[in-house]
């Protein structure tokens, strides 16, 4: 992890700085078929019934952060298999942040039981699709017209990253 850069798990009190992140992410439309404006005091509240949100801090400040969603929450045997989300300010990129970030996303996982991480990308996004190619994840394929966003149809490309005993061969 280059210096002054740290990854911890977010407390409720960096649900603001959060929805910044992700409001700018949201407005560049490079990464998400999102468009709603995202509000402080809910993800402070997701924070508090658990879930696992990661922090990206440099020299102190919030710059990025990670998250982890149920990829179906409507089967038990899927329980294992989460969807990852991640945004760095616009000004902290190529830093090392998302790398960090990813990288103690998928620690944090496993330990709280995840086999496998999975995200979708948009085929567009090509700082993103460098990122998990540099940290290790496999491309799964591409659905093609899998949204629209701001009415233009978006190829969206699926990848993952197993962990744990999934990790091992056969
Ligand atoms: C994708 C994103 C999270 C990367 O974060 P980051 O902190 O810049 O990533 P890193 O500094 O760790 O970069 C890791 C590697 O990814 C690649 N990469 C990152 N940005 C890149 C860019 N603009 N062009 C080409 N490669 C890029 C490089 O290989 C880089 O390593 P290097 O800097 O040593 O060459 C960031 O660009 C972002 O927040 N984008 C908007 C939101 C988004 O796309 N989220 C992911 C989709 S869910």
């Amino acid at each position: 992890v280059p210096a002054g850069l740290a990854v911890r798990v977010a407390r409720a009190d960096d649900a603001e700085a959060i929805a910044r992140i992700h409001n700018e992410g949201i407005a560049e439309r490079v990464a998400t078929f999102q468009t709603a404006t995202q509000h402080g005091p809910e993800i402070a509240k997701e924070i508090e019934r658990g879930r696992l949100v990661l922090v990206a801090e440099l020299d102190g400040t919030v710059v990025g952060w990670a998250s982890v969603a149920p990829y179906d929450d409507a089967h038990e045997y899927y329980s294992g298999v989460a969807e990852a989300t991640l945004y760095v300010e616009r000004g902290a990129r190529r830093a090392g942040a998302g790398t960090a970030l990813l990288g103690e996303l998928a620690v944090e996982a496993e330990r709280h039981g995840c086999y496998k991480l999975i995200g979708k990308v948009f085929t567009s996004n090509r700082p993103s699709i460098a990122l998990v190619r540099s940290s290790g994840w496999r491309e799964v394929g591409i659905h093609r017209r899998h949204g629209r966003l701001d009415g233009r149809w978006k190829d969206v490309l699926v990848v993952e990253l197993l962990l744990g005993d999934a990790r091992e061969e056969g």
